[in-house]
């Protein structure tokens, strides 16, 4: 199995930032299990791939993705219902824990299952386009990819709540101004290339100490403070073996450019 193999998916690597695109654009990118399931094995894939980042898009002008496949859904029963939420979950969690930076480059409607994917990735860069929402409660559901957790994470729970029970989208100016998006732009093409140009930026960085900075971060949400700052203290003991930290320490004392190796 490989990137290539693919059905619902596209991949394309340009720089070393390998670009993911949700690919069925006539049902506005739906997740039904298919692109789920491959969702989840890309993730995979794409895990063992030494890559700078990785950028989440969806295919056509109108979408970035439109939510769960609600036609698929609407038959499914309870025990089904539950492994589909369970799929979905897991492709998040694949996304969510790619070992390097992930951005969901959102152009148009970013809804339901949509909106939880974008959610799995670091942050969310927007065209002026872009629609937010969780409307699960006007179908009769709930977010079943993530949705009930990230979000909340991202914008504190009272917003969260506000989302989640009124089911309203957000436009990318409301979404950037409470904090679920990072930077919104003109249109499609700039959003991409504004991915392209935060990846450049931070090239130069090492990609273990950026590893380690996103595991001591993921790893310490929801535990106690004092649990966060074990795993922070274990991180930053563990990267002074690595090659990256001697080599970046040494540039510094002998005024060099840093050549990391990413481990
Ligand atoms: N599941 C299944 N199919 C979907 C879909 C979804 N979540 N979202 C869009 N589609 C399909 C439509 O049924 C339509 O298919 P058709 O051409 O075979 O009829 C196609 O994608 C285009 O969508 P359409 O509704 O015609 O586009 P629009 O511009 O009029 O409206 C939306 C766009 C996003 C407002 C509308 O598609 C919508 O409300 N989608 C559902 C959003 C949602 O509730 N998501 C959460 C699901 S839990």
């Amino acid at each position: 199995m490989s990137l290539n193999d693919l059905t619902t998916l596209k991949f394309e690597e340009k720089d070393g930032v390998g670009i993911l695109t949700i690919n069925r654009p006539d049902k506005l990118n739906a997740l039904n299990i298919r692109v789920l399931a491959e969702l989840k094995d890309a993730a995979q894939l794409l895990s063992k791939m030494s890559l700078k980042g990785l950028i989440l898009v969806g295919e056509g002008e109108k979408a970035f993705v439109a939510g769960a496949d609600i036609v698929e859904m609407k038959p499914m029963n309870a025990g089904e219902a539950y492994a589909f939420s369970h799929l979905g979950q897991l492709a998040s969690l694949g996304i969510e824990s790619l070992p390097y930076p992930t951005i969901a480059a959102v152009n148009g409607f970013a809804l339901g299952g949509g909106f939880e994917m974008a959610l799995s990735c670091d942050f969310i860069f927007a065209s002026s386009k872009a629609v937010f929402g969780l409307p699960e409660v006007k179908l009769g559901l709930i977010p079943g990819f993530g949705g009930t957790q990230r979000l909340a994470s991202r914008v504190g729970t009272a917003r969260a709540k506000e989302m989640l029970f009124s089911g309203r989208s957000v436009k990318a100016d409301e979404a950037k101004e409470i904090g679920i998006v990072l930077e919104v732009f003109a249109d499609k093409d700039e959003l991409l290339a504004g991915c392209e140009t935060w990846f450049e930026g931070v090239k130069k960085n090492s990609p273990f100490g950026i590893l380690k900075a996103k595991l001591a971060l993921t790893q310490g949400l929801g535990k106690t403070l004092e649990q966060g700052l074990m795993i922070e203290r274990q991180e930053f003991g563990n990267i002074f073996s690595s090659e990256d930290m001697q080599e970046g320490t040494s540039a510094f004392i002998e005024k060099r450019t840093a050549n990391f190796k990413g481990k």
